[in-house]
C-alpha cells in the first residue's frame, strides 16, 4: 500500500525508515520530510500538515492507504479526526485524545480521575497567585506552560528566583498562548524512563523503554531540550517497575476509551515516567512517538511496523504482536550551536557516509535539507541522529561516538555522556 508520513523530525525519518523496510509498503510519501527522508521516500514539501482538506485531496489522488501522524501539533488540531471522518485509516488519536498533550492541565485531570499518580500541582491563571504560590511552597519546584511548547516551556528551578522568573516570563508571552495558563508542580526526584504504548480500542501494547536525556549538557546540566541523546532498552529499571509503569499505561489507554474522556485514540501514548522512591509517576504524557525516542525503539522492532500500525487504525489491538531484538541501541543528537536557544542555518554536512560505513550505526536526519547545489546543509537545532547498535551497551555507545566523530559541521554540539550514568547503575542517581 502507498503510505504518508506527516513530520518532518528525526522521529519522522525513523518511521519512514521502518515502514520502507515492510515489503508491504509500496510508495511512501513524507510531508514535508528533510533532506534524509528525500533519500527512502518521496518529499511533499508544499502539503500542509495542518491542512485536512489538502492532505484528504492528496490521500486520494495517491491512493493512499494509512495516513502515520508524526508530530503533535496536528493531532491537536484534529488532522486525525477529519482524515478518519472521510474513511481514511489514520494512526493518530483524535484531537479530544491529543488533549493529553495539547494541555497539561487537562492531562493533570485526566491523571487525578483515573488514579495514575504523578507529581502535586497546581494550576494558574494569573502571575500574583502563582508567585505567591511559589513562594510559599519553596525550590526546588517546576513551571510549565500548559499548552503546546515544543519541550521548552518547562523550567526545573532550584531557587525561588528562578521559578520566579519562569512563571513572569510564561505570563510575559514566552510561549504565546501556550503560556496562558501556567503549571506548578513539586519537583519529583529520580532517573526518567520513556515507555511508550501502541493505542487502540482502549488497549496499549506497551513497546521497549528507552531514556531521554533532556538537558542541553554533559552531566545533566543546562536547559531543558527536545532530547539530546537516548538509549534503548533502560538497564536501571527493576522489573517491579517495568510493572508498575505497564499497568500504568493500561490504565490511561482503558480511560482514554471511557466516559468522561470518551476519545478514538487510535497512535501511539507515551508514558513519560520518572521512577521515585515511591515507585514510577508519570511526568508527563504524549499522544505521539517520542522523538529520539523513536530512534532507538524502532530500530529494535523485529515486527512488521505496517502490520502493527495498520491494526492500531483498525483498532485490532488483538493482532499487534511486537517481538524486540534483543540489541542495544544508543542515540547522540548532534545540534547547531546555541540550541535550544537560537542558532544558525545553512552549514554543509559533511561524513554522514563513512559514520554509517561502521558496523551497526545508522543515521538519522533531524533538521537537514539540500542546498541549491545539493549539499547536504543543516536546517534545524537537532540535526542529526546518530544511532548505533551493539550487542552490548558499551559497544552500542562506543560505536555512536566513533561515528558521531566522523561527521562534521560548523557549530557540531553534542553530549558526550548519553547512556553514561545508566552504564554506572542505579546508583549514580541516589
Ligand atoms: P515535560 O515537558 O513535562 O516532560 O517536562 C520536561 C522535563 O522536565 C522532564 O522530562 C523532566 O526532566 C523535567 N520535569 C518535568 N516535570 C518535572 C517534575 N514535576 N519534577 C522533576 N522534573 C520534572
Ligand atoms: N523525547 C521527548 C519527547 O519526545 O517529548
Amino acid at each position: 500500500m502507498n503510505i504518508l508520513v506527516l513530520g518532518s523530525g528525526g522521529r519522522e525519518h525513523a518511521l519512514a525508515w521502518a515502514l520502507a523496510k515492510s515489503p508491504r509498503c509500496d510508495v511512501l510519501y513524507v510531508a514535508p520530510g528533510n533532506g534524509g527522508t528525500a533519500d527512502i521516500a518521496e518529499n511533499v514539501p508544499d502539503l500542509d500538515v495542518m491542512d485536512s482538506e489538502a492532505l484528504l485531496a492528496f490521500v486520494r489522488e495517491r491512493q493512499i492507504g494509512l495516513v502515520v501522524i508524526g508530530p503533535e501539533a496536528p493531532l491537536v488540531a484534529g488532522v486525525a479526526d477529519g482524515l478518519r471522518a472521510a474513511g481514511v485509516a489514520v494512526f493518530g488519536p483524535d484531537a479530544q485524545g491529543a488533549q493529553l498533550e495539547g494541555s497539561k492541565a487537562y492531562s493533570k485531570t485526566f491523571m487525578e480521575q483515573n488514579g495514575i499518580p504523578t507529581a502535586r500541582y497546581a494550576t494558574f491563571d494569573a502571575a500574583e497567585p502563582a508567585l505567591a504560590y511559589v513562594r510559599e511552597q519553596g525550590a526546588p519546584i517546576v513551571v510549565k506552560a500548559d499548552g503546546l511548547a515544543a519541550g521548552k516551556g518547562v523550567v526545573v528551578a532550584e531557587t525561588v528566583e528562578a521559578a520566579e522568573d519562569a512563571v513572569r516570563s510564561c505570563f510575559d508571552g514566552a510561549f504565546g498562548d501556550a503560556g496562558k495558563t501556567v503549571l506548578i508542580e513539586e519537583c519529583m526526584t529520580g532517573p526518567e524512563c520513556s515507555l511508550l504504548a501502541f493505542v487502540t480500542n482502549g488497549r496499549a501494547c506497551c513497546m521497549a523503554p528507552a531514556q531521554d536525556h533532556k538537558r542541553a549538557f554533559d552531566g545533566d546540566r543546562g536547559p531543558n531540550t527536545g532530547g539530546m541523546g537516548v538509549y534503548s532498552p533502560v538497564p536501571i529499571v527493576t522489573s517491579d517497575e517495568m510493572d508498575a509503569m505497564t499497568r500504568i499505561m493500561e490504565t490511561a489507554a482503558a480511560a482514554t476509551a471511557r466516559e468522561p474522556f470518551d476519545a478514538d485514540y487510535r497512535g501511539v501514548l507515551y508514558g513519560g515516567f520518572m521512577l521515585t522512591p515511591q515507585g514510577p509517576k508519570i511526568v508527563e504524557f504524549n499522544v505521539r512517538f517520542g522523538d529520539p525516542e523513536t530512534q532507538v525503539v524502532l530500530p529494535r522492532l523485529e515486527s512488521d511496523l505496517v502490520d502493527v500500525m495498520e491494526a492500531v487504525a483498525e483498532g485490532r489491538a488483538d493482532d499487534i504482536d511486537l517481538a524486540w531484538s534483543d540489541t542495544w541501541a544508543v542515540c547522540v543528537v548532534l545540534a547547531s550551536e546555541g540550541y535550544p536557544g537560537s542558532y544558525e542555518k545553512g552549514k554543509v554536512i559533511l561524513g554522514i557516509e563513512e559514520a554509517e560505513d561502521l558496523e551497526g550505526v545508522t543515521v538519522f536526519h533531524a533538521g537537514t535539507t539540500r542546498n541549491a547545489d545539493g549539499e547536504l546543509i543543516t536546517a534545524g537545532g537537532r540535526v542529526l541522529n546518530v544511532v548505533a547498535l551493539g550487542d552490548t551497551f558499551e559497544e552500542a555507545r562506543e560505536r555512536a561516538y566513533e561515528a558521531c566523530d566522523l561527521i562534521n559541521f560548523e557549530g557540531k554540539q553534542f553530549r558526550t555522556d548519553i547512556g553514561k550514568r545508566a552504564a554506572a547503575g542505579r546508583a549514580a542517581w541516589e
